[in-house]
């Protein structure tokens, strides 16, 4: 059978440039912000070995099954499941990803602005005055209650990404990520030099990398999985639609290899900067989600060069957190494009529009909305709520049955072996993505409901 091409799409031009913006995809405030956060309430090294299990026998599988659909149908995610299984009830879990795309972009677009927002306050100085955590933690609630000034910074963001969009994905998301992905690798490496060689950072290390069991328990186990699902962009189609813009004469594993390992890479890396820092500090590494704004200020405040240390930290977390999101938005896009007929500047414009309105709830729920509540949640946790804790989890168990069962891993496996590329690893794929990514992605998405 032969692969329907749209020619009117575009496609990646190299393919360091496809494994780039996938990876630039997964890399995100996910790794950046959220993993040493969990990490840190969640026991430390053996928290880390969970997660690389689930990374490697769920989330690997379940990626090469988002990038072979996409190649196989050249779509978005609603057009790639009606291509496959026209009529039937299965394009659910591509309106399902674009939903969850628009939510989790309209939520992910507030955070990106806060990090603009500390890169512009690490060169004017008002963040790197701190004495204490704590006096680090209220600069950062007062900031994040400031109605104009989130708003401001979250318009901002949402426009860089527009800015890269609306150029398509060669000439805009492949170059961009071309540039941004391996200058983020470099300053990771700046950073973590320079967390290691400061007193006491050996404690740090030690906890983040020695597994102490007795700190597991069955939610743990929970935790680590839904963190791998979002650090790597599963669930919702995004890598799907980054894989619809590939030609049919690269090689997916390889692919799907490289991507898993950089997002790990940079996951693992960027522990080794936080926890070295937070206790060399004397700080917990328990903080929770403040953990990025307001501890590091601190941290960076009692550092030699800590004016340009805080700035490098701050646009590498906006750049980690604009190449997520133009992924995000990508999605939504290609959906307009495709299904809907309309032209990339309409799409790009509109859906930017719509979400960032969706957003403002979310970005006032730290201030003037913070005691508007839905269920005991403010608005943005809520939003944040339904699509990674329901969305993202249904959607990647589903895309697993339905590539396992529906489809099938055999037909799957013809699209992988385009192009004599041989697929030495079918069997052992074909049982994960049928029987264990299906379970333990079930398993998951029931805890949550139990
Ligand atoms: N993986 C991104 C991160 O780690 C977040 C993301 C989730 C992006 C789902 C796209 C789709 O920040």
């Amino acid at each position: 059978m032969s692969t329907p091409t749209n020619n009117k799409r575009g496609f990646w031009a190299t393919r360091m440039g496809f494994i780039l913006a996938a990876s630039g995809s997964a890399i995100g405030l996910g790794n950046v912000w959220k993993f040493p956060y969990v990490t840190g309430q969640n026991g430390g090294g053996a928290f880390v070995l969970l997660y690389l299990v689930c990374i490697f026998a769920i989330g690997l599988p379940i990626m090469l099954a988002e990038f072979t659909l996409g190649r196989r149908t050249n779509l978005n995610p609603v057009g790639a499941f009606a291509a496959i299984k026209p009529g039937s009830p299965w394009v659910g879990i591509g309106f399902m990803g674009v939903s969850a795309g628009f939510l989790i972009l309209s939520f992910y677009a507030v955070v990106g602005g806060w990090t603009v927002a500390y890169v512009v306050k690490s060169v004017t100085h008002s963040v790197l005055d701190f004495s204490s955590p704590e006096q680090a933690g209220q600069f950062f609630g007062q900031f994040i209650s400031h109605t104009w000034e989130v708003l401001i910074y979250h318009a901002i963001f949402m426009a860089l990404c527009v800015a890269i969009v609306i150029k398509g994905v060669h000439g805009g998301i492949e170059r961009a990520c071309d540039i941004m992905m391996p200058t983020l690798f470099v300053i990771l490496l700046v950073l973590m030099a320079r967390s290691l060689t400061l007193p006491g950072a050996m404690e740090g290390v030690k906890f983040y990398l020695y597994p102490d069991f007795s700190k597991i328990q069955p939610q743990t186990v929970l935790i680590a999985l839904g963190q791998a699902f979002f650090s790597l962009s599963l669930g919702m189609g995004a890598m799907l639609t980054y894989g619809s813009y590939l030609s049919p004469k690269e090689n997916l594993t390889a692919a799907t290899v490289y991507v898993v390992l950089f997002d790990t890479l940079i996951a693992l890396l960027m522990g080794m900067v936080i926890f070295p820092a937070v206790f060399s500090m004397g700080l917990a590494p328990t903080e929770g989600p403040s953990l990025v704004f307001s501890v590091l200020p601190t941290v960076f405040s009692s550092m030699p060069m800590g004016t340009l240390v805080s700035i490098i930290f701050f646009i590498l977390l906006t750049i980690a957190a604009l190449t997520s999101a133009i992924s995000l938005l990508e999605v939504v896009v290609a959906y307009f494009i495709d299904q809907r007929g309309w032209d990339r500047k309409r799409a790009v414009l509109t859906m930017a529009g719509v979400i960032y309105l969706l957003g403002v709830p979310s970005a006032l729920s730290f201030g003037v909305l913070g005691d508007v509540k839905f269920m005991g949640m403010t608005f943005f946790d809520t939003v944040d709520n339904i699509a990674s804790n329901y969305l993202l989890p249904l959607g990647g168990m589903l895309t697993a049955v339905f590539v396992g069962w529906i489809w099938g891993t055999r037909a799957a496996k013809e699209e992988i072996e385009k192009h004599e590329t041989r697929f030495h690893w079918a069997d052992q794929w074909a049982f994960l993505i049928r029987f264990i990514a299906p379970v333990a992605v079930a398993g998951v998405f029931l805890a949550r409901f139990f």
